[in-house]
């Protein structure tokens, strides 16, 4: 692969790159993370991202060793140094090292790790067929608004979804939808009201929501935050939903129920549209 990543200070070969073995962050995923989408060699929402990240490090107690804008320019050094024009953007800060212990002590140096990964990111095959989502038992603890690298739950709903024929999850708890595996959930009500769950510690506030709904309300669209449940989302007249990594993807089958008439519906499309003209991509 040949990329240059950074690690604790330093843009190496990730051949040479090394974190330690007493990194809390491997040890017990006492660490947070961020991805931000790359477009045309610029990131997106990288503002919302980057305030994100501050928040899980504050809510974990974990010091806020580098300023926003030391972060962005690593970020920045990385994009330059790989020739990354589309794909992500992965920022990583474990809460430091030391011997195996779970009470931390106060004086440990976060550590800082980040890699860029190439992939297209808009108007991709998926993005213009829509994809079928699998529902499943949210499985996760209950401060999901921490961006925390604890995903193993996500990793055993995705990789289930996948078995089972779907290309991605939404997960389930006390009879309403939290979110997707790794992107929030959203609906199109038969009035054409755009639904999304308000934000509590029961789902991670997505970023490319928020830009979305800011983009939104230039339009005089609003997205109304109401939690749903899955039948009302199979009853939909559309469904999508948003990450950093797939933007706005429609949903054109959940379970086993067609959503609307199993193509992505005008309104995803014209979500779709407003969000791709914001990060700069031609139509
Ligand atoms: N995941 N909810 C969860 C559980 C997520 O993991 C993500 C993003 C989102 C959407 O957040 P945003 O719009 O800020 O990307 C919602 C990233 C892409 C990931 O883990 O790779």
């Amino acid at each position: 692969m040949g990329r240059i990543v950074y690690v604790h200070g330093q843009f190496v070969p990730e051949e040479e790159a090394r974190i330690g073995l007493f990194d809390r962050g491997f040890l017990f995923g006492d660490s947070v993370y961020e991805v931000t989408a790359v477009i045309g060699g610029r990131m997106i929402d990288n503002d919302l991202h980057l305030a994100r990240l501050e928040r899980s490090l504050k809510e974990l107690d974990i010091p806020i060793a580098f300023s926003r804008e030391t972060i962005a320019g690593i970020q920045a050094e990385l994009i330059a140094r790989n020739d990354l024009l589309d794909g992500t953007v992965y920022l990583q800060v474990s809460r430091g090292e030391a011997d195996r212990d779970f009470f931390y002590s106060d004086a440990l140096a976060p550590r800082l790790i980040g890699f860029t990964q190439a992939k297209v990111l808009a108007g991709t095959k998926a993005q213009q067929n829509g994809i079928a989502v699998d529902l499943a038992v949210d499985p996760r603890w209950q401060r999901r608004d921490i961006k925390t690298t604890m995903l193993l739950a996500q990793v055993m709903a995705k990789q289930a979804a996948r078995a089972r024929g779907f290309d991605d999850v939404w997960l389930v708890e006390d009879g309403l939808v939290t979110e997707g595996a790794s992107s929030t959930a959203h609906l199109i009500t038969a009035d054409g009201r755009i639904l999304t769950r308000p934000a509590s510690r029961a789902t991670l506030p997505g970023c490319t929501q928020r830009a979305l709904a800011r983009l939104c309300a230039a339009e005089g669209l609003t997205i109304e935050e109401r939690a749903f449940t899955p039948e009302e989302a199979q009853g939909a007249a559309e469904a999508f939903q948003t990450s950093a990594s797939s933007l706005v993807m429609p949903i054109v089958r959940i379970g086993e129920t067609v959503v609307g008439d199993g193509k992505p519906g005008p309104m995803t499309r014209r979500l779709q549209a407003l969000y791709l003209e914001a990060a700069g991509v031609p139509a």
